[in-house]
């Protein structure tokens, strides 16, 4: 698959629809599966010492490949943000938010930095790519579901990027020894007055 180059707005006043613009330190541009080594990495200290994943067990190359797989099958966008020499700082993905069929309009994301690269920008350039790219295939809204109500990064990335509060469910996970809630925040991508009739 070809890797295509997104130019991707990181400034904190930019509407992300008005389209991207670019970063000199790093660029945003579409995975692939020479990547999957990469973000394996990242997300399995995210799920060993953080609570964003409710995964208990990190998944391997293999897994993150099948789920790579999935997304790109689904027609949805799976980013990775590289550096200028070559490595990879975070991705982000849409997948399907659930899979029943009348839910196929709606996206649910998913966004990783790398520990070592976090307030630069990154996750914002992912994230706003991703919303532009979900937008571009149609989909209508994307939902934010935050594991642990003290994750304030991402509740402040989806709030600068324009996500809005949408709920928050109580107690519903357990991890590192206590009880976690998820944070569901909402996106329209677009807002085109369609009231759904056939
Ligand atoms: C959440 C995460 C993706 C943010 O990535 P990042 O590259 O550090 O974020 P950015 O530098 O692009 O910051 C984006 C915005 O969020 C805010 N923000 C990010 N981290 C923050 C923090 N810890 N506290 C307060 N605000 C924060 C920034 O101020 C910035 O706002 P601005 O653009 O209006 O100035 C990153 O911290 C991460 O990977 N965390 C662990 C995994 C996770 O929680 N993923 C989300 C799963 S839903």
């Amino acid at each position: 698959m070809g890797r295509r180059r997104f130019r991707v707005s990181t400034d904190r006043d930019h509407d992300v629809s008005e389209g991207p613009t670019t970063r000199p330190d790093f660029t945003v541009r579409d995975g692939c599966p020479g990547d999957i080594a990469a973000t394996t990495r990242i997300y399995a200290i995210e799920v060993r010492e953080g609570s964003a994943s409710f995964e208990l067990t990190a998944p391997d190359e293999a897994e993150m490949t099948r789920r790579f797989e999935t997304i790109r099958d689904a027609g949805l966008p799976y980013l990775v943000a590289e550096d200028t020499g070559g490595e990879i700082l975070g991705y982000a993905y849409a997948g399907t938010y659930r899979p029943r069929p009348a839910y196929g309009a709606t996206v649910e994301n998913s966004v990783y930095v790398a520990a070592e690269a976090r307030g630069r920008g990154v996750g914002r350039a992912l994230l706003a790519a991703l919303i532009e790219r979900c937008r571009q295939a149609g989909r209508r809204e994307m939902i934010a579901v935050i594991g642990d109500s003290g994750n304030v990064g991402s509740i402040a990335l989806h709030r600068a990027l324009g996500f809005r509060d949408a709920g928050v469910l109580r107690n519903v996970g357990r991890k590192h020894g206590r009880w976690l809630d998820t944070v569901l925040m909402q996106f329209t991508l677009q807002d085109d007055g369609d009231d759904g009739a056939l």
